[in-house]
């Protein structure tokens, strides 16, 4: 195998250029950007690094080969021309897994069982096996992903989304993924030094996020990657990326990041959440309606995921709450608000047009998030 190694970071529609940030903070520069990816250059190392401290990608794979292809033929030919023997070892588990969106070969478990069969005789030509592979080995994602009849072949890095970070163990009836939260924070222009304010926090994913964004913490620090099982991959690359990850966190760096929800059971939920991130005592948790909210400080930050009022029958008093945050927050022009919500007349119930408004997605739910910046 060559260095530089080809990844692929994956990201929620419309969190790319986030993404895009975060790699280039984390020093790689030679970047593209296409709908749901950053395409980077990268050594070994990167791979640690950037499954490590990426907070809004989805996962990282490995790039193996691409081209155009028409028929099975075509698939399996250049499929197999491909130097699998380099990732893989003879015993892997080799598992494929596909997508196609406009293209001939549309048919998603028959690319993924040729591109299986196509890499088994790669492997057992290289490695002279002339018996079925054992494959009782470590397991290996393989991802054919066709786009207009353009094969992208890619092997997972991350195994478990990296929205999986590991501490979050309770959760309540609709929770934000992690890397969406920490987007929500990134399009703020929040510093560690100024307050910050959840009011609606179910399980505390947002003021999780925000802490350790405050401190500096790799998100991926408590959570284990599918490309640590990889022999080829030098384990010094991990350890490497663990001592870097502690030498840059900023432990010292006071927050005050407060999340509060109504419901009593999502604050135990948080806390419990917090403690397993090692953060139990940066975020203090409160239980408290909305309506009772009332800025300690002249300058600050609100950022809420408020419940969306989905069923009819609870658009009164979402709209309520919307009012309510709205008519506090009047008062407090210095501070910033950002809400995601799917309601579509957020703004009127709110009492102010928003500043900015950006198309998010939660899940396959379409929100808007509303940004009313503070004055200066
Ligand atoms: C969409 S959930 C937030 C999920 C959260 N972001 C997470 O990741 O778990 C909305 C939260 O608002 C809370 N809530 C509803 N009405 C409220 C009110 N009047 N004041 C404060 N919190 C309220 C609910 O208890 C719920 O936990």
């Amino acid at each position: 195998m060559t260095q530089p190694l080809t990844l692929i970071a994956t990201a929620a529609m419309g969190l790319e250029g986030l993404v895009k940030q975060e790699l280039q903070d984390l020093g790689y520069h030679d970047l593209q950007t296409e709908n749901g990816k950053v395409i980077f250059k990268s050594d070994f190392a990167g791979i640690a690094r950037t499954n490590l401290w990426l907070r809004t990608a989805d996962r990282i794979k490995l790039h193996i080969g691409s081209f155009n292809a028409y028929s099975f033929d075509e698939l399996f030919e250049q499929t197999k021309a491909l130097p699998w023997e380099d990732w893989l070892p003879e015993d892997a588990f080799i598992h494929v897994v596909g997508k196609s969106h406009k293209s001939k070969l549309y048919s998603v478990p028959d690319c993924q069982s040729i591109v299986k069969k196509s890499i088994v005789s790669r492997m057992q030509d290289q490695y002279h096996i002339h018996s079925r592979l054992s494959e009782s080995g470590v397991r290996y994602k393989i991802e054919v992903a066709i786009l207009k009849d353009h094969v992208t072949l890619s092997i997972d890095t991350t195994g478990a989304g990296l929205h999986k970070r590991g501490y979050r163990h309770e959760q309540g009836e609709a929770p934000l993924k992690e890397t969406l939260a920490a987007s929500l924070i990134k399009l703020t222009n929040w510093t560690p030094d100024k307050p910050f304010v959840d009011p609606f926090t179910g399980s505390g994913t947002i003021p999780i996020e925000a802490a350790l964004i405050g401190q500096n913490i790799a998100p991926g620090f408590n959570r284990e990657f599918a490309a640590e099982e990889w022999d080829f991959l030098p384990a010094s690359i991990w350890d490497d990326a663990m001592e870097e990850a502690e030498d840059l966190a900023n432990y010292d760096q006071p927050l005050a990041i407060t999340g509060s929800d109504i419901d009593h059971r999502a604050i135990e939920m948080a806390t419990n959440n917090a403690m397993e991130a090692g953060l139990a005592d940066l975020i203090e948790w409160k239980q408290m309606n909305v309506k009772d909210f009332k800025p300690k400080s002249d300058v600050g930050y609100v950022v809420g995921n408020p419940p969306y009022g989905e069923r009819m029958s609870d658009r009164d008093e979402v709209e309520s709450i919307y009012r309510a945050l709205g008519g506090i927050m009047k008062d407090f022009p210095k501070w910033s608000v950002y809400m995601l919500t799917s309601h579509e007349n957020f703004e009127k119930h709110y009492g102010v047009q928003a500043s900015k408004k950006r198309k998010l997605f939660n899940g396959f739910i379409k929100t808007d998030y509303y940004q009313f910046f503070g004055q200066k």
